[in-house]
């Protein structure tokens, strides 16, 4: 850790934990950011605070297999992090997610 003004990268995970397909929450910053491997070398990072009321989205479900799914009023949001059905009002917020030599980071 620095003091340095400024944005960092993170250590979140190995991309080894992440098949594709699968996501993984991990915390940035104090909050859960969801990390999902959408292909061989394509990761998204999202927040994983629904932006209706702040309950933790799911990803991956059988019923929502490429969506994030909010199970406390059933928002639905797609990869990019745009509603897609339920009462959520904003998009989930993105985060920069790069890998380098397995290590899946993300900017602070
Ligand atoms: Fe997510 Fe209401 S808190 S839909």
């Amino acid at each position: 850790q620095t003091s340095s003004a400024g944005a960092e990268w993170q250590e979140v995970a190995t991309s080894d934990e992440l098949l594709v397909g699968q996501g993984k929450i991990v915390t940035l910053a104090n909050q859960p950011v969801y990390v999902v491997r959408l292909q061989e070398n394509e990761y998204k990072a999202l927040s994983a605070i629904c932006t209706h009321l702040g309950c933790i989205v799911k990803w991956g479900l059988p019923e929502h297999p490429d969506h994030f799914f909010c199970p406390c009023h059933a928002a639905v949001f797609d990869t990019f992090g745009n509603v897609l059905a339920g009462p959520a009002p904003r998009p989930l917020p993105s985060f920069q997610v790069k890998v380098s030599e397995g290590k899946v980071l993300l900017k602070t």
